[in-house]
């Protein structure tokens, strides 16, 4: 595994680690501001590749928000590591994740949910949550960062491929293939619904988990794609096709 941290806009850094076995990047984004944050940690496995980039630019000790936009082993697996060296760090994640899997996972203390709307004020960087339930987990958000215009989907307009920085060609028929592939999705509404309000907010930069960073110019491609294209699950589950045993049974 490679990993490298680029900055991308104003305090935004992307931490990208290349996966040769999955064929995709997975992707971590730092916030440098009074309130160092977080947004995915990567799984438990990468924390030391991904410390390793954070202190590149600051103390990850000083980390105050881990955030999570749904709960899964690259999304958060990390979290108890991160949160152990930054004491005064908090995990965040929407109101279901954190009311049904923190709390589950018997996590109660320095954990905080958020609803659709709310906001999270970071120093120069405001955070505002939106839940995009089963897209693709039912706990699933994304947020907007207010002073950048950013984006951060998470899953949502994936590139395979070890991608630069910042990406602006149309890779929409690769994330099509991806997602028939690895079968994220049940359903395409959910899907359709979440694009078209991120397409109305008009962001400037999408920061997705896998690929690169998207331009506000290029998202047209990604989301012309997903509303006309079939890509939810089909047989399909992480390369492998179940179609047959379906059939069996
Ligand atoms: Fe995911
Ligand atoms: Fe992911």
């Amino acid at each position: 595994m490679e990993t490298r941290i680029d900055h991308i806009t104003g305090g935004i850094y992307r931490i990208s680690s290349w996966e040769e076995q999955f064929g995709i990047t997975f992707n971590q984004f730092l916030i440098d501001d009074e309130r160092p944050t977080l947004i995915h940690t990567g799984t438990h496995d990468q924390y030391d590749a991904i410390r390793g980039a954070i202190s590149q630019v600051l103390d990850p000790a000083t980390l105050a928000n881990i955030v999570l936009l749904h709960w899964e082993g690259d999304e958060n697996g990390g979290m108890d590591r991160f949160m152990a060296e930054a004491p005064g760090s908090e995990l965040v994640g929407s109101a279901l994740s954190i009311g049904l899997n923190a709390h589950g996972f018997g996590l109660h203390e320095r954990v905080r949910g958020f609803m659709d709307g709310e906001r999270l004020e970071l120093g120069k960087h405001t955070l505002r949550f939106l839940e995009t339930p089963h897209v693709h987990h039912w706990d699933s958000m994304m947020i907007a960062e207010e002073s950048t215009n950013s984006l951060f989907p998470s899953d949502l307009y994936l590139q395979p491929g070890d991608q630069p920085p910042v990406v602006t060609e149309n890779l929409s028929g690769a994330m099509i293939e991806a997602y028939r592939g690895v079968g994220i999705f049940a359903h395409e509404n959910p899907v359709r619904a979440v694009d078209e309000r991120i397409a109305a907010l008009s962001p400037d930069w999408i920061h997705s988990m896998h690929g690169g960073t998207l331009t506000g110019e290029s998202l047209h491609y990604f989301s012309q794609a997903l509303q006309e294209k079939e890509f939810a699950y089909a047989g399909w589950l992480l390369g492998r096709d179940l179609t047959a045993a379906a059939e069996r049974s």
